[in-house]
C-alpha cells in the first residue's frame, strides 16, 4: 500500500470536507486503490503545524468546527516562514485550498511552486495560482517530476476538466458555452421568481456559497477564470485572462427576464468560446438562450457546459451542487489520480 505524505494548505470548507471523506472512505481507498493519505502538515491563516507520524483527522475536523486556529496545536511551528516549513518537510502531495487572491495569486501560488520544485504533486482547489502562472506551474512539473490536477476549480464536482483532458483525446474544440457560477445562476432564478438581488445574495451567503464580498461572482470574473482554465487545459489558447470580455449580472433587471420569457427565452450568465481570425473570442455576459435549450435547463444551484468538438460532436453535462462536498470529493479524485500516475 502507498502512504501519501500530504500537506493541507488551508483548512477551511474544502479541506475539512476532504478529511471527512477520507474518514468515511478510508477502507474503500485501501481496497480499491491501495492508497492511504497521511496528513503530515496543515496550514491556516495562523501558520503551519507539522507532525511526521500524521495528524488525527477527527482532531483536525473538531479543531476547525470549534473555529480554533492551528496555532493552538502542540505541533504548531511558531516563527517559521511557509518557505522554511515546506523546505523542511519530506512530502509527496500538497493540497492547495487557500483563499483565492486575484491580486498576485499568493500565498497559494508561491507555496505550490515551492512544492513543485521539491518534486511533489499539487492538487488545486484554489483557481488563483492557475490564473497567474498556468504554464509555469506545468513547466515545473516537467522540470522536477511532480504533477498538477485541478478538476475542482471548474464547477466543483462536475468533471469538466477530466472529460476534456482525459476523455476527448485528440479532439479539437469547435465551440463551447457554459454556466460556471452557481451563485449568479441562483440569483437570476430568484430575480425571475420576483425576489430581489440583495435577498438572493444574502441567501447565497447564508448557505456558504457566496463570499462576504460577492462582487467577483456577480461581476462575472469567477466565470471568466473558469473559462480561462478550461481553454488553457484543452486548447493551445495563448491569451491572458484580460483578453476575456466580461460583463456580470449586476445590471440585469427582473423586467428583462420577464420580457425574455415572453419570447420563450431565458437570460443566463453564459461563458462562451468561439473561434475567430486571431484564435478564440472568449466572452462572459448575460445572454438570452432558448427556453428549451440545454443551458436553460440549468437552474438555480446547477452549473453546466455544452462542448462541440470535431470528433465527438456535441456533449453536454450539468450538476446540481449547493453543498461544497462535491468540491472536496473532486479534490480527492484528483489526489487519487495523481498518486496512481506517479
Ligand atoms: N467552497 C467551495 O465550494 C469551493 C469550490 C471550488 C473552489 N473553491 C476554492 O477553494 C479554496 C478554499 O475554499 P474554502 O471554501 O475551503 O475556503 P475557506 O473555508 O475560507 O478556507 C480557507 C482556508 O485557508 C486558510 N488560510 C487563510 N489565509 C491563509 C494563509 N496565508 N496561509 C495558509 N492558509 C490560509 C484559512 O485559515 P483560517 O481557518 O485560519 O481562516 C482557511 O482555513 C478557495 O480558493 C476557493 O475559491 C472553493
Amino acid at each position: 500500500m502507498k502512504v501519501i505524505k500530504t500537506v493541507l494548505f488551508g483548512l477551511g470548507t474544502v479541506n475539512i470536507g476532504f478529511l471527512k471523506i477520507l474518514m468515511s472512505s478510508h477502507r474503500q481507498l485501501i481496497q480499491e486503490y491501495s492508497l492511504s493519505f497521511k496528513i503530515i502538515a496543515v496550514a491556516d491563516s495562523s501558520g503551519f503545524a507539522v507532525c511526521d507520524h500524521g495528524f488525527d483527522f477527527e482532531a483536525l475536523i473538531s479543531l476547525k468546527m470549534a473555529k480554533a486556529k492551528i496555532s493552538s496545536l502542540k505541533d504548531f511551528q511558531a516563527h517559521i516562514t511557509t518557505e522554511n516549513c515546506i523546505n523542511r518537510i519530506e512530502g509527496d502531495l500538497l493540497i492547495e485550498s487557500s483563499p483565492g487572491n486575484l491580486k498576485d495569486g499568493n500565498p497559494g501560488l508561491s507555496v505550490s511552486m515551492l512544492a513543485l520544485q521539491k518534486g511533489w504533486s499539487v492538487v488545486f482547489a484554489n483557481k488563483a495560482p492557475l490564473i497567474f502562472l498556468f504554464d509555469r506551474l506545468h513547466q515545473l512539473c516537467s522540470e522536477y517530476g511532480g504533477k498538477v490536477a485541478y478538476s475542482s476549480t471548474v464547477c466543483g464536482g462536475l468533471p469538466v476538466i477530466n472529460v476534456l483532458k482525459r476523455d476527448l483525446k485528440l479532439a479539437s474544440l469547435i465551440r463551447l458555452r457554459g454556466i460556471f457560477n452557481a451563485t449568479t445562476n441562483y440569483i437570476l432564478q430568484e430575480l425571475d421568481k420576483g425576489g430581489t438581488m440583495e435577498d438572493a445574495i444574502k441567501e447565497a451567503q447564508r448557505l456558504g456559497a457566496a463570499e462576504a464580498d460577492p462582487t467577483h461572482d456577480i461581476h462575472g470574473h469567477d466565470t471568466a477564470n473558469k473559462l480561462f482554465i478550461i481553454m488553457k487545459s484543452f486548447t493551445s489558447y495563448a491569451g491572458s485572462i484580460s483578453d476575456i470580455e466580461v460583463t456580470g449580472i449586476q445590471h440585469v433587471k427582473r423586467e428583462q427576464l420577464i420580457e425574455a420569457k415572453l419570447r420563450s427565452k431565458k437570460i443566463k450568465l453564459v461563458a462562451s468560446a468561439e473561434p475567430n481570425e486571431s484564435g478564440w473570442k472568449l466572452c462572459v455576459k448575460p445572454t438570452e438562450v432558448d427556453a428549451d435549450s440545454f443551458l436553460a435547463t440549468c437552474e438555480g444551484w446547477e452549473m453546466g457546459i455544452e462542448i462541440n468538438t470535431d470528433f465527438y460532436e456535441s456533449i453536454a453535462m450539468k450538476n446540481y451542487e449547493a453543498d461544497p462536498m462535491g468540491t472536496s470529493a473532486a479534490v480527492l479524485r484528483d489526489a487519487i489520480d495523481l498518486c496512481l500516475q506517479k
